[in-house]
C-alpha cells in the first residue's frame, strides 16, 4: 500500500527523499496519493484509472504560529485495513458496511533552524517561528469503495497551546473542469442552505455550500463534502481558479475561523465518487466516518410520524402571536390530537405556544420565553392529554437567533418539556446568515454565522443537554448534516435546505426540479425534515403564479419515500386529507424506519427512484417494501426491475401515480391509485406526469 519514489528533492541546503503514500479502495477502483515532492503537500485521487482530483495542497494556516503549508514532509506512515459492519438503530439502513484502507501520515516540519538556513536578506521570509520547527501534524485518510475522507490531526505540541487557524490550504482541484456540471447552492448567504439549486458549468459554482455534487463528461459523479463536524468552522467550498476549489472556512466574527487550547481535530474532507448518480445514493461514507453511538442505550429515541399546528400559520390560516387567529391554542391542540390518535401518528407540534411571538417574531429573539406558555394553551392538561392518547406533544423552540438568551434558558426549557413526556422538540434558528447574537463573556454583542465553530458547538451542546433528558431534537435553521447521528442519535432530523414552507409563501416557492435535486445534493448528508403530504395546494388559488406546491398530489406522497427522514410530518391540514382519504392512506401505512434503502435509477435534478424495505415494528412489516418516484418538470416513464423484492414472496403492489392527464401545473390533483400481484421477476414502467411521482406499498402477501 506504500511506496516510497525514488526522486530526490533538494530543499534549503538539505537532501530530502521525496515520498509518496498511496492508499486505495478495498476494490482497487479508487487510488488516493499524498506526496511532498513539492515545496507544499499534495494529493490526487483516481478513479477507475481516471484523475478525478489532481494535484491539490494540504496544509494549515495559523495567526500566531508558522502555517503549516512550505517545507513539510512526510516523516512516518501507518497503516491498517477495516472490513467490519455496524448496525444503526434507526435510520435509512440497518446494517452498514464499513470496508477502508486506511493510512495516517505524519508530517514534520522539516526547515532547519534560522541560524543553520540563514543564506542571506530573505531568510527572514521563508524562516518559521522557533515555536514550529519542529512542528507536526497528522493526516488521516480512509480509503472506502464508495469514496475518501482525510482529516487533519494537530496534536497539542510546544508553541501551540492556543491555537487559532486562520484558514486551511486544502485544495480540491477537479478534473477536467470545463466538462463538469456542478449542482450547487452559494455560501455565506443571508439565507443559510435556503436557496434553490443551481445546474451550472463548474466555472459557475464560484463559492458554494457541500454537499456540492459534480458531473463529469464521463458520469462520473462526485459529491465534496464533510463528516463529524464538531468543534471545528463548516467547510464552504470557494473556486479560486476554474476547477480549483479552496476549502474555505466560515470564520467567528474577529474573522479566526477555528479556535482551541487542546489541539486541533478538523472534520473529515469527504469525496464521494460514483459511476453514476444513483449509485451516489447508496454510499454511507459520512455515516462511516462517524464515531460510534456515544449515548449508549438510546431505544428513547423514536423514528415516527407527526402532524402539528404549523402549515396553518404558513398559510396564513392563523398565527403564532396571541390573539383571534392564536393558532396554539388549546382547543385546537386537541383536535389535533384527537386527528393524530384516530390514524396513528406518533406526535403533535406545536409552534407558537411560548410567550414572545408577538409583533414580527423574526426579531423576537431577545423576548422569547421557553417556559411561559401563552394563557390560551393548558401545556399540563395538553401533555397529558397526549400521553394518553399516543401521539404525543412535539415541543418547539424557535430562538430568532438570539442563542444567548436561548443558552440561559435552555436547562429550564429542557427540564420543562422533560417533566411533562415530551421526547421530541424541534429547535428554530432563523435569523440572516451571519446575524446569530451571541453576547460574549464581556456583554458585547457579536454576531456569527450559522456554520461558524460557535454555532457548531451550540447546536451540539442543546443535542447532549437534550439527551441527557432523553428528547430528541429535530433542528431548524441548522448546521448543515455530517453525519453526528452516528454519535448522538437523538439528533433525529433536520431542516438545512429550502422546505415545504417555501411552497407556502417563498419567493419563489420550490421548482420542480426541486426534489430530484435535493436527493443528490442535501440528502446525500443525512436526514430531512423537508414535511411532505400537501394535499389542498389550492390555498392561495392555483393559478401557475401563486404559491403553492409546484407537483402533483402524487409527488408529495412519494416524497415520503425519497426524501429520508425518520421522523415525517403530514404537514397538512386534518380536513384536506379527510377530503382524500385514499391517497392519505399511503401517509398512514409508510413507515420511516427501514431496514435497507436502495437507489434505484436517477439523473442529479431530473428524476429519482428509491427503494426502501420497512423495518419490523409493532406497527409495520418488515417484508413490506416501498418505492417513491419523483421527477422535475418533464413527465417521463422509467423502467425499473423488482429484482430487490424477496425472491420467495408474492406481493401486492398499491401503486399511488399520476393520472393519465395530471400535471403539477394544470391537473395537480389527478391521481390513480391501483393494486397489482407482483414479484421479484417483474418489471415495472413508472409514468410520472410533469414535476409528477408515484408511490407504491409492496405488501407482501
Ligand atoms: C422556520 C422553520 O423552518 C419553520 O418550520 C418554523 O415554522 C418557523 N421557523 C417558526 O419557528
Ligand atoms: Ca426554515
Amino acid at each position: 500500500m506504500r511506496f516510497i519514489s525514488a526522486t530526490l528533492l533538494l530543499l534549503g541546503s538539505s537532501a530530502c527523499l521525496a515520498e509518496t503514500v498511496t492508499i486505495t479502495s478495498p476494490n482497487g477502483d479508487i487510488i488516493v496519493q499524498v506526496n511532498d515532492d513539492k515545496e507544499q503537500v499534495e494529493y490526487t485521487v483516481s478513479f477507475k484509472d481516471q484523475m478525478v482530483i489532481e494535484p491539490s495542497v494540504l496544509g494549515l494556516v495559523f495567526k500566531e504560529q508558522a502555517s503549516f503549508t512550505s517545507n513539510f514532509k512526510i516523516d512516518n506512515t501507518k497503516t491498517n485495513t477495516q472490513r467490519s459492519e455496524w448496525q444503526q438503530p434507526w435510520g435509512e439502513q440497518t446494517v452498514i458496511k464499513d470496508h477502508h484502507n486506511y493510512a495516517s501520515i505524519t508530517l514534520k516540519n522539516t526547515h532547519l533552524p534560522n541560524h543553520q538556513t540563514n543564506k542571506g536578506w530573505f531568510s527572514e521570509l521563508i524562516s518559521p517561528t522557533p515555536a514550529t520547527l519542529n512542528a507536526q501534524y497528522t493526516l488521516e485518510v480512509k480509503v472506502f469503495d464508495d469514496g475518501i475522507g482525510f482529516r487533519y490531526l494537530v496534536p497539542n505540541q510546544d508553541g501551540f497551546e492556543h491555537i487559532e487557524l486562520i484558514k486551511e490550504a486544502t485544495e480540491f482541484t477537479i478534473a477536467n473542469a470545463h466538462d463538469t456540471t456542478a449542482y450547487w447552492i452559494p455560501a455565506r448567504g443571508w439565507n443559510r442552505y435556503e436557496y434553490t439549486y443551481n445546474e451550472t458549468p463548474l466555472s459557475e459554482a464560484a463559492h458554494i455550500h457541500t454537499p456540492a455534487t459534480f458531473k463529469t463528461k464521463n458520469n462520473v459523479h462526485l459529491s465534496i463534502h464533510e463528516a463529524a463536524l464538531v468543534d471545528y468552522a463548516a467547510m464552504t467550498l470557494n473556486q479560486r481558479r476554474p476547477g480549483k476549489y479552496i476549502a474555505d472556512l466560515t470564520p467567528w466574527s474577529d474573522g479566526v475561523a477555528v479556535k482551541s487550547n487542546n489541539g486541533l481535530t478538523s472534520s473529515w474532507r469527504t469525496i464521494q465518487i460514483a459511476e453514476n448518480a444513483a449509485e451516489l445514493l447508496n454510499s454511507h461514507l459520512i455515516l462511516n466516518l462517524n464515531e460510534p453511538n456515544k449515548l449508549g442505550d438510546v431505544s428513547w429515541v423514536k423514528p415516527g410520524k407527526y402532524v402539528g399546528i404549523w402549515w396553518e400559520m404558513h398559510i396564513n390560516k392563523s398565527t403564532w402571536g396571541s390573539g383571534e387567529k392564536h393558532g396554539a391554542t388549546t382547543q385546537n391542540t386537541k383536535y389535533f390530537m384527537d386527528f393524530a390518535s384516530e390514524y396513528g401518528f406518533d406526535g403533535v407540534l406545536v409552534e407558537g405556544w411560548n410567550i414572545g411571538w408577538d409583533g414580527d417574531w423574526f426579531f423576537n429573539g431577545d423576548v422569547f420565553s421557553f417556559t411561559e406558555n401563552y394563557e390560551d394553551f393548558d401545556i399540563n392538561a395538553l401533555s397529558e392529554y397526549g400521553n394518553d392518547k399516543s401521539a404525543k406533544l412535539i415541543g418547539h423552540h424557535e430562538t430568532s437567533g438570539n442563542v444567548t438568551n436561548y443558552r440561559n434558558q435552555m436547562q429550564d426549557a429542557l427540564d420543562l418539556y422533560k417533566k411533562h413526556g415530551v421526547e421530541q422538540i424541534k429547535t428554530g434558528y432563523v435569523a440572516d446568515g451571519g446575524n446569530i447574537k451571541r453576547i460574549d463573556e464581556n456583554g458585547i454583542i457579536r454576531k456569527e454565522w450559522h456554520d461558524g465553530q460557535f454555532m457548531v458547538n451550540e447546536y451540539l451542546y442543546n443535542v447532549t443537554e437534550a439527551a441527557k433528558r432523553k428528547i430528541s431534537i429535530n433542528t431548524h435553521e441548522p448546521i448543515k448534516d455530517t453525519g453526528l447521528r452516528r454519535t448522538y442519535p437523538n439528533w433525529l432530523s433536520r431542516e438545512g435546505a429550502r422546505g415545504q414552507e417555501f411552497n407556502a409563501w417563498g419567493n419563489p416557492p420550490n421548482p420542480p426540479e426541486h426534489l430530484p435535486m435535493l436527493a443528490f445534493t442535501r440528502m446525500l448528508s443525512g436526514p430531512m425534515d423537508f414535511t411532505p403530504g400537501i394535499f389542498d395546494m389550492g390555498f392561495n388559488g392555483l393559478e401557475a403564479d401563486k404559491n403553492r406546491p409546484q407537483t402533483t398530489l402524487a409527488k408529495q406522497l412519494a416524497a415520503y419515500v425519497v426524501l429520508y427522514s425518520p421522523i415525517q410530518m403530514a404537514a397538512d391540514l386534518p380536513e384536506n386529507y379527510l377530503a382524500k382519504r385514499d391517497a392519505f392512506q399511503f401517509i398512514l401505512d409508510v413507515p420511516t424506519d427501514w431496514t435497507k434503502s436502495i437507489g434505484l435509477a436517477g439523473e442529479v435534478g431530473d428524476f429519482v427512484v428509491m427503494a426502501r424495505q420497512a423495518k419490523q415494528t409493532e406497527r409495520y412489516s418488515g417484508d413490506d417494501w416501498f418505492i417513491g418516484a419523483v421527477t422535475n418538470e418533464e413527465a417521463r416513464t422509467v423502467d425499473i426491475s423488482l429484482d430487490f423484492l424477496d425472491a420467495n414472496k408474492q406481493y401486492e403492489a398499491q401503486i399511488y401515480r399520476d393520472g393519465d392527464n395530471a400535471h403539477w401545473e394544470t391537473n395537480p390533483y389527478e391521481y390513480v391509485i391501483e393494486t397489482k400481484q407482483v414479484s421479484s421477476k417483474d418489471k415495472m414502467t413508472l409514468k410520472l406526469a410533469a414535476s409528477g411521482g408515484t408511490a407504491i406499498r409492496f405488501k407482501a402477501l
